[in-house]
């Protein structure tokens, strides 16, 4: 193979988004987690520019551009936080509070980038990302209007908002108050949605055969971390709360696995909850890289 064909390597996220492998959104998330700043972001672009700069290099410059002060605010909070967000937790009480605790400090940093630091803090980026969700789950035929929805793990509601007014009602259920109450502010216009504080250990509060859809968007990798047995009542909740036909959907399984390490997960959850997997580990949004997972209930 040419070397100018090779695929560059994870750990070059400017290559890969010059390559189209990834959003300049999700490139810069990638550097900021890796303690890249704003300035560090900035000459790393600068030593890949070609002449003539290449679309997708100035697309990417255009973004760090825009969202230069933002950047310096956030690589410093990424850096003050310090979580690994792919560690297991050693006990899963301790291990829920303590991601409660990251997320209640993340949200009053900067709610939009504290759901999604692609976003880079930019509620314009995350209105997009969150569209792009919305259109897929529609284009699945997981959309309609008197669905019962379960968000787990909402955050601040971004996800909850918009299927309000495709759906029946919706519940948002999380482990950060601080989350909650952001998400509460959100929300407000919409009747049929409810926010309700979890521990985190189990989904047992849900009634069988309650639910048409059950959403975790970028929250199933922290349940991930409590451990398998948390991770297998959360499933088991799940998969008793589907109405026949309702489907359980998982956008990014966990955080620093092989994707195909979580294809054999999903797959052995359908197999122990008799549930079809539509979607097995795709990728299929622009702006953001998350894996997806469509488990769902015959009907
Ligand atoms: C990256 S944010 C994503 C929020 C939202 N789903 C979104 O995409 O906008 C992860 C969320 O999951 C929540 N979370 C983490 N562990 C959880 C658990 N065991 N049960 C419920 N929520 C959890 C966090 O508090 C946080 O709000």
């Amino acid at each position: 193979m040419h070397p100018t064909a090779m695929t560059p390597s994870e750990d070059d996220p400017v290559g890969l988004c010059i390559a189209g492998a990834i959003s300049p959104e999700v490139a810069v998330s990638r550097l900021l987690l890796g303690h890249v700043t704003g300035d560090g972001i900035a000459a790393m672009l600068e030593q890949r520019r070609s002449e003539p700069p290449t679309q997708r290099w100035q697309a990417l410059a255009t973004l760090v551009e825009a969202r230069r002060p933002e950047l310096e605010r956030l690589s410093a909070e990424v850096v003050r936080a310090g979580s690994n967000h792919a560690l297991p937790a050693t006990d899963p009480v301790a291990g829920a509070a303590e991601i409660a605790s990251f997320f209640d400090r993340a949200v009053a940093n900067s709610p939009e980038a504290s759901v999604a630091l692609y976003s880079l803090g930019d509620p314009a980026i995350l209105a997009a990302a969150t569209a792009e969700i919305l259109d897929w789950l529609d284009a699945c035929g997981l959309l309609h209007g008197d669905a019962d929805v379960l968000d787990l793990g909402c955050g601040i509601g971004r996800l909850a908002t918009a299927l309000a007014p495709r759906a029946g009602s919706v519940l948002g259920m999380d482990v950060s108050e601080g989350m909650l109450a952001e998400a509460r502010k959100r929300c407000a216009p919409w009747p049929h949605v409810q926010l309700a504080h979890t521990t985190g250990q189990d989904l047992d509060g849900l009634a069988a055969r309650s639910l048409d859809l059950v959403l975790a968007v970028d929250s199933f990798p922290y349940i991930v971390r409590l451990g398998p047995a948390v991770v297998a009542r959360h499933v088991a909740g799940a998969a008793r709360a589907l109405r026949p036909g309702g489907a359980l959907v998982v956008l990014n399984l966990s955080y620093g696995r092989e994707a195909a390490a979580d294809v054999a997960e999903a797959r052995g959850w359908a197999a122990a909850h008799d549930l079809v997997l539509d979607v097995a580990g795709e990728r299929p949004f622009a702006l953001w890289d998350g894996l997806a997972f469509v488990l769902r209930r015959g009907g």
